[in-house]
């Protein structure tokens, strides 16, 4: 299979190269990705010099550079990750969310439209649904009600996924995935910016009263479920991803300080995230039954096994809150 990976130099993306370069030799991984502030190389450093894997530097809303690439490696597949990631970022500065998300999952459809592509999966999330009160949890059924200028374009996105299918006939699959956490996660989200500053003895923001309720799913299970849904998902099909792990803030804050030996001292309660959703959670029963997918890492083991990971990869994130893992293009490529 000829298959294009969008944004795999993220935390997401570049966990499903590493496993479908190593796991598929017989496959052609192309990975196209910008490298915005969230981008780093070093992500994907261990198969840079695999020979079923090629990296190119490139905007998926640029529709010169995404036509030239489906031009030159007529792909069989593609699955979207690029995207802007962050809520707080959204709030900030909603534009670049507007382009890359919507425009960019554009771009690529139709490329993939003009180019006989047999199947297109959207990497997409549960924020679109909303926010969930005590009780319940978001089926595929839910209507989408997005709340933050990032799961509005993520929504966005999705209904131009649908609409390529229904209009034109573009064999398309959505998963909606739960929060995720693990290895090489940019040090702005909760859990290893959480991670970091307690191992730095700084304070811990939580935003509001921490108890905001989020799903916890591993990289590595996203990852897994990704792969069912390119391979066997049923086109113009959304599957949800998740539904286990479902914990408050304070308590996955309280967990990873245990667990480094810090005190609770470090919890800061800040001014909460304007319109913060409150609750998520996902009925996930459709692709257990449809596609067999079942969670391997449960939440206690794989949170341990996290924070010992940035532990133990000072290194990595130092670069990031340095500055310095931006001149590893530079570096690996010259500059150009
Ligand atoms: P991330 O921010 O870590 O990585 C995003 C990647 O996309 C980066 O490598 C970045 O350089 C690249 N990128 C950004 N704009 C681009 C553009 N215009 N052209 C090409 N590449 C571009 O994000 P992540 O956490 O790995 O999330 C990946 C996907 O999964 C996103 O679509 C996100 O909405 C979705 N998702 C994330 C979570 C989560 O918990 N992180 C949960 C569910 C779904
Ligand atoms: P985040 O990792 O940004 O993911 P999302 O907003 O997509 O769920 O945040 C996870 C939860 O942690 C969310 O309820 C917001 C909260 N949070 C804090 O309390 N403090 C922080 O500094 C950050 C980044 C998040």
């Amino acid at each position: 299979m000829k298959l294009l990976v969008t944004g795999g130099c993220g935390f997401i993306g570049s966990e499903y190269v590493r496993r479908r370069v190593t796991r598929n030799p017989g496959d052609l991984i192309v990975n196209l990705d910008a490298l915005t502030y969230a981008g780093n190389l070093e992500n994907v450093a261990s198969v840079a010099s695999a020979p079923n894997y090629i990296f190119v530097h490139g905007d998926i809303a640029d529709a010169n550079v995404v036509n030239r690439l489906f031009e030159e490696y007529r792909f069989d597949a593609v699955v979207n990750f690029a995207a802007e990631s962050h809520v707080d970022r959204s709030i900030e500065n909603p534009q670049v969310f507007l382009r890359t998300n919507i425009l960019g999952t554009q771009t690529l459809l139709h490329a993939a439209l003009n180019h006989g592509t047999s199947r297109f999966v959207q990497v997409s999330t549960d924020e679109v649904y909303g926010s969930l009160g005590p009780e319940g949890a978001f089926t595929e059924e839910t209507p989408l009600s997005p709340r933050s200028p990032y799961s509005a374009s993520k929504a966005a996105a999705d209904h131009l996924v649908m609409a390529y299918h229904h209009t034109y006939g573009l064999p398309v699959c959505i998963t909606r995935c739960s929060n995720n956490y693990g290895p090489y996660q940019f040090p702005e989200k909760m859990l290893p910016l959480m991670t970091i500053n307690a191992l730095k003895d700084a304070p811990l923001p939580v935003y509001g009263d921490g108890m905001q309720r989020r799903e916890w799913l591993h990289v590595s299970d996203h990852c897994a479920a990704i792969d069912l849904v390119l391979e066997g998902g049923r086109p113009g099909e959304v599957y949800n991803v998740g539904g286990v792990n479902e914990r408050p803030n304070l308590e996955v804050i309280r967990a990873l300080l245990k667990q480094l030996g810090k005190p609770e001292t470090l919890i800061r309660h800040v001014k909460d995230r304007p319109g913060h959703d409150r609750r998520y959670a996902l009925d996930a029963s459709k692709i257990r039954k449809e596609l067999g997918w079942e969670p391997a890492i449960s939440f206690d083991d794989g949170l341990r096994a996290t924070v010992q990971w940035y532990v133990d990869n000072r290194d990595w994130w130092e670069k990031i809150v340095s500055g310095e893992y931006r001149t590893y293009y530079e570096r690996m490529y010259g500059n150009r």
